[in-house]
């Protein structure tokens, strides 16, 4: 226990505060959270400035009538009230109704050849390229400066996909498929969550967008489409053979093997992947293992189960996993 919640105040560190992996809608990387972000800095701009108008005025009628004298309404009075109360609110109102709209619809979903499906799952993010014929879990390569389209579903709940620097939220709900998209202007890795309460490990439902450059996105992409090379000494050879041997290949596919389970995340590249169990922890040999063997302590309630294996067993099995890139 106390091992695993080490590992996850590292994964925290890890995943959390870093640059270029803040969650902020006002730092935006992409022209659709761009145009968010100046529709919410409008929408600060003329709502602060109304705040001001009313506390400055409200400041000056309290300074204004010295105390113990009547009230009497000043002339213009009602002319004032009309304009400031009325007219003025009804005109701003109007152009945050206008630049609002205006917004929703230049967000519509763009022109493009790249789509992408992800299936929400408690807990974690099922991402398939369709046309690629590749699939990975928790994390979206994309190429920049490239629309990507997204076909959202869910597989239980409503989950909600967030990515705040490129694009604003959209629903996955099940038995429904939601078209949405995303894009990225340079090269980086920015990191998504689930934005609506799905369960327990709701918090624990994060995902990266890692955008790469053109040439380097058909690299990964190529690379994802090779078969992998037959494990290259014994201990790998174990590993394998407790992977497809064990109860991993229930629930988990490795393309190549007769593992084929869907259940839970496709692990035919699990060894590149920046994080396990859905942002929960950073992807090493050593969090590997304790995952493996204590998911339930990292990520209580998630469906993988504890697993009985010797420690030989374990070091091979996840030494074979890394290999998996
Ligand atoms: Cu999925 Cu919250």
């Amino acid at each position: 226990m106390l091992r695993s919640s080490a590992a996850l105040v590292v994964g925290m560190l890890a995943s959390g505060c870093g640059g270029s992996s803040i969650q902020s809608a006002l730092h935006p990387a992409s022209p659709a959270s761009a145009k968010i972000a100046w529709l919410w800095w409008f929408l600060f701009g003329i709502c602060s400035a109304v705040f001001l108008a009313v506390m400055g005025l409200m400041v000056a009628g309290l300074l204004r009538r010295p105390p113990g004298e009547p009230y009497t309404v000043p002339p213009n009075g009602t002319r004032f009230v009309v304009v400031g109360g009325i007219l003025i609110p009804a005109v701003l109102l109007l152009t945050m109704l206008v630049a609002s709209l205006q917004t929703t619809v230049a967000l519509k979903v763009p022109a493009n050849d790249l789509t992408i499906q992800v299936v929400g799952h408690q807990w974690w993010w099922e991402v398939r390229y369709p046309r690629e014929g590749i699939a990975t879990a928790n994390e979206i390569e994309i190429p920049t400066g490239r629309t990507v389209r997204l076909e959202l579903t869910s597989a239980d709940v409503i989950h909600s996909f967030w990515v705040p620097r490129l694009n604003g939220k959209m629903d996955l709900v099940p038995g429904h498929t939601n078209t949405f998209w995303i894009a990225a202007d340079r090269p980086g890795t920015y990191r998504g969550q689930c934005a609506e309460y799905c369960g327990l490990q709701h918090a624990h439902m994060s995902f990266y967008v890692v955008a790469l450059p053109p040439e380097e996105y058909r690299a990964w992409v190529e690379a994802r489409q090779r078969p992998h090379p037959p494990p290259a000494n014994r201990e790998l050879v174990r590993g394998r053979q407790v992977f497809t041997s064990g109860g991993c290949k229930t629930c988990h596919t490795v393309r190549g093997t007769d593992a084929t389970g869907t259940v839970g995340p496709d692990l035919t590249h699990v060894g590149s992947r920046l994080t396990l169990g859905a942002g929960t922890l950073p992807n090493t040999a050593g969090t590997l293992r304790g995952w493996i063997e204590g998911s339930q302590s990292a990520k209580p309630g998630n469906r993988m189960p504890r697993t009985y294996l010797s420690p030989d067993d374990l070091h091979a099995l996840a030494a074979y996993l890394q290999t998996l890139d």
